[in-house]
């Protein structure tokens, strides 16, 4: 149905990463979907994917030892319904990704060919699957093609939702989620899409710390928004920062993937030696948190600007097969891998927390789901083991496109929407408040909220974040809207959500670790954050 600039869908997907991707390809081709991208289709987190999907595939491994090995990592936070729930299906998420067309590794050995299964930090077997180290691009692509031949289903490029439309918000009684405002790029036109069913699947926001192994769509919309329209967030002091992102001064966000450590890559000092067996007992295979966290020791206590990963002992075949782009990138900055170590500092990576959902990805707002990163669903805990995350995104797609599929494509609501309105606002002559903000933003949130954290910068950064929301607003209300503006809102509201979280934990857990309270408390429970807004 289309009236004038308005759209009905029965389901609008905002986000096309692996969880809005399943989603649409696991729906029923009766529904008519829309789904939103801010820039390209495949300009997400899932593209840049390297190491693989955690899965249960190999004779000698177990759904339990999966799930153990996850609660582990998610230092006692995990809820381990969830756990379960997401691992039990793993195997059936990469069977399903096989009948797509995606091509996996294989190898071959005495016993016949089979899948070649890698390891990485705090998997205690071999069970990640992987497209080489490109796994997330051979993934994206494939489901990609797979859409593109659905006729229900119809992709918006370079749109940027704004806010989401709940009967509350124009007005009426009630909390339903009825579709949302969203900003054309091209024509710089605020759109109104309605849908029966809403469905945020925007990746993460660690693009609010300033160095960041992610895409520039990494900035917190779909929770922000979520948040605005009266969600509950979860566990969002639990910022992963991944151990090895090539350090370089032209190297921008370039992730060297932990199947290298899988594969015997070892870390050291810029002296050479070894660290990591100081830390952990399992070495250069400890969870993400505990490696990142050694790093960062290190380089402080020797005044380092990186330290170095080596995998120059393995054969320069096996290097160049399991690791051609990485290969490839480094050489493009001088750096030949089969011959000598690579340096590399954390980034910021994946946010662990997000917007409250229940084992369907449903929300606290009645048609509005949440999936993939941009969730909370209960699995990571306070730290997300390594190829845990496209498996979750799978997976929570899958349960939503069930429970979507159970309540029936429904009667589109006939409540009136107010078009939006811009007849407040003017053009922007001073654009340098977007990036100055966008800029300080970013340098304290590393700075005070990073792998390291005090009561004192944690106070400090909420300060600033405080005086920047001032700022923002009044700008939002004045100027006309554009993506860097959409953007700088969204990332000071979840760095706010962030800094909050954080305040809240008296307690050093997985990746929130504090020198005012470095001991574990004895009992785990997540930061939920409740808007002014919610029920
Ligand atoms: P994304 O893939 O990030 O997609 C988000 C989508 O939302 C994009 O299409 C974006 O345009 C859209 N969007 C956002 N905001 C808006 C808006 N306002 N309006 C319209 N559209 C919007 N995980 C693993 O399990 N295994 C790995 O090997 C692995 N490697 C990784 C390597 C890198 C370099 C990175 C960055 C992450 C890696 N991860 C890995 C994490 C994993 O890739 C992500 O968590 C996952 O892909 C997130 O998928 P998603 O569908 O939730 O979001
Ligand atoms: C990596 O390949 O190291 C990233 C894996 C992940 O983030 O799960």
């Amino acid at each position: 149905m289309n009236e004038g600039n308005m759209t009905h869908y029965d389901v609008l997907i905002i986000g096309s990463g692996a969880a809005g991707m399943t989603l649409a390809l696991k729906l029923s081709k009766q529904f008519r979907i829309a789904i939103l991208c801010k820039e390209e289709p495949n300009e997400g987190a899932t593209y840049y994917a390297q190491g693989g999907v955690a899965a249960v595939l190999d004779e000698y491994d177990s759904i339990d030892s999966h799930i153990e090995d996850t609660l582990r990592a998610g230092a006692g936070l995990c809820h381990r319904d969830v756990v379960k729930f997401t691992v039990e299906q793993s195997p059936d998420i990469i069977r399903w990704l096989i009948e797509l067309g995606v091509r996996f590794d294989t190898e071959t050995d005495e016993g016949g060919s089979h899948f070649h299964l890698t390891q990485e930090g705090g998997h205690s077997h071999r069970r990640v699957i992987h497209a080489a180290d490109a796994t997330g691009k051979e993934i994206a692509l494939t489901l990609y093609q797979q859409l593109s031949t659905y006729e229900n289903v119809e992709f918006f490029k370079r749109y940027v939702a704004v806010d989401l439309i709940t009967e509350d918000s124009i007005g009426r009684h009630g909390k339903r989620c009825l579709g949302a405002y969203v900003l054309n790029q091209d024509t710089q036109q605020v759109e109104l899409f309605r849908a029966t069913y809403v469905v945020l699947a925007t990746g993460g926001a660690s693009k609010v710390y300033l160095y960041t192994s992610n895409p520039d769509t990494a900035s917190g919309d779909g929770i922000a928004m979520a948040w605005r329209a009266g969600c509950r967030v979860g566990n969002l002091e639990f910022n992963q920062f991944h151990p090895t992102c090539l350090y370089h001064p032209e190297a921008r966000s370039f992730l060297v993937t932990e199947a290298l450590r899988g594969e015997g890559a070892k870390l050291r000092l810029p002296d050479g030696s070894l660290f990591m067996h100081r830390f952990h007992e399992m070495g250069e295979l400890a969870p993400r948190d505990i490696v990142a966290r050694a790093i960062d020791h290190e380089m402080k206590r020797l005044g380092c600007d990186c330290v170095y990963l080596d995998i120059s002992h393995r054969e320069e075949d096996f290097i160049k097969s399991h690791f051609p782009n990485i290969h490839a990138r480094c050489l493009e900055f001088g750096i030949d891998i089969t011959r000598r170590p690579i340096p590399i500092v954390p980034a910021a990576h994946y946010t662990c927390g997000g917007i409250v959902t229940d084992l369907s990805g449903a929300t606290d707002i009645p048609n509005l789901f949440a999936i993939g990163e941009s969730s909370f669903t209960g699995l990571h805990g306070a730290n997300r083991m390594a190829s845990n995350s496209l498996l979750e995104c799978m997976v929570f797609a899958t349960a939503a496109a069930r429970r979507i599929e159970s309540q029936g494509p429904q009667k589109p609501s006939t409540l009136p929407v107010p078009a939006w309105d811009e007849s407040q606002v003017t053009n922007s002559d001073e654009d340098v408040v977007i990036s100055h903000n966008w800029d300080e933003l970013r340098r304290f949130m590393w700075d005070y909220v990073g792998i390291v954290r005090t009561n004192k910068r944690l106070q400090r950064a909420r300060r600033r974040v405080q005086l920047l929301n001032q700022e923002v607003t009044e700008y939002y209300s004045n100027y006309r809207i554009s993506h860097d503006l959409l953007e700088l809102r969204n990332l000071i509201t979840v760095a706010d959500l962030i800094i909050q979280s954080a305040i809240r934990r008296h307690e050093s857990r997985g990746l929130h670790y504090t020198l005012d309270y470095p001991d574990l408390l004895a009992e785990a429970e997540d930061t939920i954050l409740v808007p002014s807004n919610f029920g």
